[in-house]
């Protein structure tokens, strides 16, 4: 069976999704080091922004109005992402981390919903080998 970017991606997510679930409720009972849990997910976005800008988008041209504007809302949010998460990490209030996990929860549910099923649609096996084997030297475990 041949190997779709959207399952890579979707297990991405899953990993993300299961690091807020644990930083939320480490705020939810009031846990400590709430800086340093933030530069911890900080980082793993910027791992998981890296990925699709470079190994993904810098090897896709897009075939249709709807996937150019759809990889310009991509690249959009993940700007706006980083500038909450920098907001939040100089003003640690409970909303501005809240932000962060809404944006990233509504902007991954875009990629796994629509982006990415209709690049796997778009792409043929050869194109996507490559996306998926750029994807793995940057994945690790
Ligand atoms: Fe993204
Ligand atoms: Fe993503």
């Amino acid at each position: 069976m041949e190997k779709l970017i959207q399952e890579a991606m979707l297990a991405e997510h899953k990993k993300m999704e299961s690091m807020l679930k644990k930083f939320e409720n480490h705020i939810g009972e009031g846990g400590s080091s709430i800086k340093e849990k933030l530069n911890e997910i900080k980082w793993n976005i910027q791992k998981h922004f890296f990925i699709e800008e470079n190994a993904v988008f810098s090897l896709y041209v897009p075939a249709s109005s709807w996937e150019v504007s759809s990889v310009d809302r991509i690249l959009r949010e993940h700007e706006e992402i980083m500038k909450l998460v920098e907001k939040a990490e100089k003003n640690l209030r409970r909303e501005n981390v809240d932000k962060v996990i809404s944006m990233l929860r509504s902007h991954a549910k875009f990629e796994d919903e629509n982006f990415y099923p209709s690049l796997d649609e778009q792409l043929n096996s050869e194109q996507k080998e490559k996306i998926l084997g750029r994807v793995g030297e940057i994945i690790k475990g």
